[in-house]
């Protein structure tokens, strides 16, 4: 596939052509998304989760998303590779930036950071540095502690306010990408229609100007429960590649996600 930029990205959202991204952790299926039309990939934190086996996100270093970065990028040249700031990695401008190109020399194009209005001063720094930066609002999962579970945000109009306000700041600190994830379909609409930058949604219903899925979800081996706004692509196709493929056409289409899948 040709290769994707940021550039490639904010002309995706002003064309109305829907980004499609999954995670990866490894060369074989950072190859086989590059080969089945997938334009995002994420090393996510994610991976505490389902390739260690933790609860939360909490444990995963740095060193973790560096590895898993360099066994992505030695799968593909082309594709477009964001990797996941771990927990407490960016707790002030200064470590964000050495932790941040630690993973941009592993073979990140971006970096994502969870959070809101306190990153300003790491996003500008950052930016500044030459690394671009993926913003996370909403169910942002290492801070599970303080919701108290894995639990839909920004419901009730202070909390969908400041979250908007949130992600208007995020864009003027200099952030090229917004994911948010588990918030209400009205909300995530409206914070992709406030943005000029791509906002991509993962429970967030039809309106974002992309969809992610963790890997795992899109063929249904996560361990434990099957969220409810993933689907299992692999039920209907049966093979890996077209699970990928229809994944991405329904994206494209609008087909996916559908109000079963999204929150209100
Ligand atoms: O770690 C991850 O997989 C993520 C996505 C769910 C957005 O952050
Ligand atoms: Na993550």
């Amino acid at each position: 596939m040709a290769k994707v930029t940021v550039s490639t990205l904010a002309k995706m959202k002003r064309e109305h052509n829907k980004i499609t991204a999954l995670t990866a952790y490894d060369a074989s299926f950072a190859k086989l998304f590059d080969d089945n039309g997938v334009d995002v990939v994420l090393v996510g934190d994610s991976l505490g989760m389902v390739l260690q086996g933790a609860d939360d996100t909490l444990a995963v270093t740095n060193a973790d998303i560096a590895y898993h970065t360099r066994c992505v990028r030695a799968g593909s040249k082309e594709l477009f590779v964001v990797a996941d700031m771990p927990f407490m990695t960016y707790a002030n401008p200064t470590q964000a930036c050495e932790n941040a190109a630690e993973l941009m020399r592993a073979g990140a194009n971006m970096v994502k950071l969870e959070g809101g209005e306190w990153l300003l001063d790491s996003i500008r720094a950052l930016t500044q540095q030459g690394i671009p930066v993926c913003g996370h609002l909403g169910l942002t999962p290492q801070s599970v502690h303080v919701f108290g579970g894995f639990k839909i945000q920004g419901r009730g109009d202070n909390q969908a306010e400041r979250m908007i306000a949130d992600a208007k700041a995020l864009e003027n600190a200099g952030a090229q990408l917004l994911v948010v994830e588990c918030i209400p379909a009205s909300l995530a609409k409206r914070i992709s229609q406030a943005l000029t930058i791509p906002v991509i949604g993962i429970g967030a219903g039809k309106d974002t100007d992309g969809q992610i899925l963790v890997m795992h979800d899109l063929v249904g081996i996560s361990a434990g429960y099957i969220p409810k706004f993933s689907k299992n692509f692999l039920a209907e196709t049966g093979n890996m590649p077209d699970a990928v493929k229809k994944y991405c056409q329904d994206v494209k289409s609008g087909a996916f996600p559908t109000s079963e899948h999204e929150f209100n």
